[in-house]
């Protein structure tokens, strides 16, 4: 990959993607193509085939997703995997019959079995069943990689899948019905903060343990597979590092400088136990995050905070 090749990136003003072309950029990539939703209907093989016809990309990174939480995910599961099943199907036939060079689709750790073995190595992959709730979208996401080692096998491509921790950071969704629990937790702590609540509740115990990545990270780790000269198949992003919910919380409290209490609502499920992926391979390689969790969520606390001025 130099600096000259030509880099499509579609879902690009995601969190992922967004992070993927400031990176790009930093790195004085300057042939970028960067589809979102409004460029083109990727539920349409023909348009999609079409765009990759005249755009020629030289690499690939499939960062879209029709995504809405819990909720969408028990009101709406079949439009998520058609969409998402759509999307990505079309995307990798095109950039297959185009010749695209190498090509970098992002999983989601919901392709690992619900109660799988930690920390989560590549090779447990459909080694049990799924969580049931987001059934639907796992199985996209598992396709989605099955695809690509299918078109590896076959048609002798360059197509690899990552399997990325939970990213937070800039542009992050602060929605409390659809957010993940970083930027929810920052928003919460901060509408206390100001509001001098006596307390934030958290959902459940705070005992379940979870991984983060700073997004910037991420977007480094999936251009630094870009470069590599081996293909890996499947490869999982992570710290290497996962922390309690509680002990989470206890951060984002003193990042916010809230000086009330936390309580945790027991009653509220838990969900996993511990979900922390195995980096094992990533790191083999030479690949290491730069951004520790605590300096993370000061970053992404600046940012909200300016986000609500
Ligand atoms: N964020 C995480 O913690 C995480 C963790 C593991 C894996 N991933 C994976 O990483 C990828 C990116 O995640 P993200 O957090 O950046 O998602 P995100 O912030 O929700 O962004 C997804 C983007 O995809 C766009 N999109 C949806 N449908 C599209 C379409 N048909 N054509 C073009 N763009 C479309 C959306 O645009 P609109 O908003 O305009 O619809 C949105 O900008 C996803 O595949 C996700 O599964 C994310």
């Amino acid at each position: 990959m130099d600096k000259a090749s030509k880099i499509l990136v579609f879902g690009a003003k995601g969190l992922i993607g967004a992070a993927l072309a400031r990176r790009l950029r930093q790195g004085s990539f300057k042939n970028l193509i960067l589809a979102d939703s409004d460029t083109l209907e990727l539920d349409n093989r023909k348009k999609v085939y079409d765009f990759f016809a005249k755009t020629r990309p030289d690499y690939c990174i499939i960062a879209p997703i029709k995504e809405g939480g819990i909720v969408a995910n028990i009101r709406y599961p079949a439009e998520l995997i058609y969409q998402n099943l759509s999307a990505q199907t079309n995307i990798i036939d095109s950039a297959w019959r185009v010749n695209v060079a190498k090509l970098i689709y992002l999983a989601s750790s919901c392709v690992y079995p619900k109660d799988c073995r930690q920390p989560i190595k590549e090779e447990y992959l459909m080694s049990g069943p799924l969580e049931l709730t987001n059934a639907p979208y796992a199985a996209a996401k598992i396709s989605g990689i099955e695809m690509c080692k299918a078109y590896n096998l076959q048609y002798n491509t360059r197509f690899i899948s990552v399997v990325p921790a939970t990213a937070y950071g800039p542009g992050d969704n602060f929605d409390l019905n659809t957010s993940h629990v970083i930027p929810a937790l920052l928003a919460k702590f901060h509408a206390a903060k100001i509001n001098n609540t006596p307390y934030v509740t958290i959902w459940g115990s705070g005992k379940p343990k979870r991984e983060f990545i700073y997004a910037d990270d991420l977007a480094d780790a999936v251009l630094f597979l870009m470069r590599q000269g081996r293909l890996t198949e499947v490869v999982n992003i992570g710290t290497g590092v996962d922390v309690s919910i509680s002990r989470l919380a206890q951060l984002i409290k003193r990042t916010v400088g809230f000086m009330g209490k936390i309580k945790f609502d027991n009653e509220k499920p838990d969900g996993v136990a511990r979900k922390l992926l195995d980096s094992g391979l990533l790191f083999s390689l030479g690949w290491r995050p730069r951004v520790s969790l605590a300096q993370g969520l000061l970053k992404a606390y600046g940012l909200y905070k300016k986000s609500i001025c």
